[in-house]
Order: C-alpha cells, then structure tokens, then sequence
C-alpha cells in the first residue's frame, strides 16, 4: 500500500507585532499671556531711572533696557520668576545719573550688551540708527535719537518705543553736555520719534513726576518744550535751562563708558 505523503505544515505567519499607538500630546491652550510682549517697568528710586524688561513669550527670551547697577539682583531674580533667559542687554546712551548693569550682567548670563557705535567701547554689539534686532519673535528696531547726547538711541518694538532721555513725559533730556545738541534733539524729537504713529506707547527713560508712560500723539499735542515750538524757540529753551550737572556725572560717565565697572 502507497504511503500517503504527509501534507506539509504550512508555516506560521509570524505576527506583525503591533505598532504602539503614540500618545497625542494635549493640546495647551493658547493664553493671552503667550500672545502678548512681556514688558515690566522697574524703577531706580535714587536717579528715577527706568530700567525694562521685555520678554518674548515664545522662545522665553529677555532683553533689559538701561539696567541699573544696585538693581542688578532684582532685576535677575525677575527674569528668573518669568522663566526668561537674558540674552540682550541695551543701553539707549552712556548715562550720567547712574552706573549701568550691563557689563556684569553679560559676565553673569552670557548677554550681549548693545548700544550705539558713539557710546561705551566696550559693549559686545555696537549699532546704529536702522539695525534691527532680534529678541526670539520680537523685532527690535534701532532709532538714533542724538541730541541729549551724541550717542543717544531709541528701541522700538512693535506699539511701543523706549525713548531714553531723548523724550520724557512732558519733558526731554537736557542737551547741556556729554556733547549734547540742542538742535539734534529737536530733529530726533520731531523728525525721528513724532512721526511715529500717534498710538505708539513711549516708554521713557526717568520720570520724576511720578508720570509712567505716554503716547507719541499725547507728547505732540501736549510736551512744554516742543509741541508747537519752532527750532529756534526750542533751543532757547534748552540753553536757558540752568540746571546744575548731574551728581553722578564724574563717577558715572567713566564707570558707564567701562560698561558699568566702577573701580577705573
Ligand atoms: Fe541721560
């Protein structure tokens, strides 16, 4: 009798091991707080100095403006409470009314300091009227407002612009010396920041009247010494001034020009 051959056995079909399904990451809603420029106005109660902290709420970046010197941990442990990274620090001029924070605040987080090409030697970026800077998704454009000084600059990001002294509230910086212009500054004034949109918010640098922020259109309609005045009537005023230098201008001016280091 034939033996009946043995059927094969047909392999098994090894098993496509099951690809794990990803997990789908929840979604976080977007807040009004991611939307928005971070922005704190500090202030020095000695010079009446405002320093800014300006933050990009995206790639948690951090620029301050006009950093004060005795202001420096304050200023840190902020940035630090935001979860922000200093990476620029800028300067709007070499100021004579209080030492800056900017150089060791580029020795402690690895800032760039910036600042007019006029101004202090020793800051790692120097720039001029038309750059442009980067801080994460904020453009920061670079004004030169000269006038109050020979290397006097003002940021503008988006609604806002950080004038220095070259504008205050109702007022300017005075142009009596650290080659100081009185003409230059009314054409920093008004051809430079007055042609601004009228809803531009102006961010000064001291207040001593308890003022905090202003408008570009507010200031045009309402600033004593330049709304409505011509060049000539302008730089009357300025040179008619006589105010006494400012107290810290011996110590302050070198110290600033060193990037804030006082012991030159
Ligand atoms: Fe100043």
């Amino acid at each position: 009798m034939p033996v009946t051959p043995v059927t094969p056995v047909t392999p098994v079909t090894p098993v496509t091991p099951v690809t794990p399904v990803t997990p789908v990451t929840p979604v976080t809603p977007v807040t009004r707080e991611e939307l928005t420029m971070i922005l704190r106005q500090l202030f020095d109660t000695e010079s009446s100095t405002y320093t800014y902290l300006i933050g990009d709420p995206a790639t948690r970046r951090a620029a301050l403006i006009d950093p004060v010197k005795e202001h420096l941990e304050r200023d840190l442990r902020l940035i630090g409470e935001l979860g922000l990274t200093l990476t620029l620090v800028l300067e709007t001029h070499v100021h004579a009314d209080h030492v800056t924070a900017a150089g060791e605040l580029r020795e402690r987080t690895g800032a760039r300091t910036v600042g007019s090409a006029k101004g202090a030697p020793c800051i790692s970026d120097p720039v001029a009227d038309g750059d442009t800077l980067e801080l994460g998704a904020l453009r920061i454009e670079v004004l030169g407002t000269p006038g109050h000084t020979d290397d006097g600059l003002s940021y503008r990001i988006g609604d806002n612009v950080f004038t220095g002294d070259t504008l205050l509230i109702r007022g300017c910086g005075r142009a009596d010396f650290q080659n100081g212009d009185a003409s230059a500054l009314y054409d920093s004034l008004v051809g430079t920041l007055f042609v601004l949109p009228d809803h531009t918010v102006v961010w000064p640098g001291h207040d001593y009247k308890g003022m905090t922020s202003s408008t570009i259109g507010e200031e045009k309609r309402h600033n004593p010494r330049v709304a409505g005045r011509t060049r000539a009537e302008f730089v009357a005023i300025m040179n008619g001034l006589g105010l006494p230098p400012p107290r810290k201008l011996d110590v302050a001016v070198p110290a600033n020009r060193a990037c804030g280091r006082v012991e030159l």
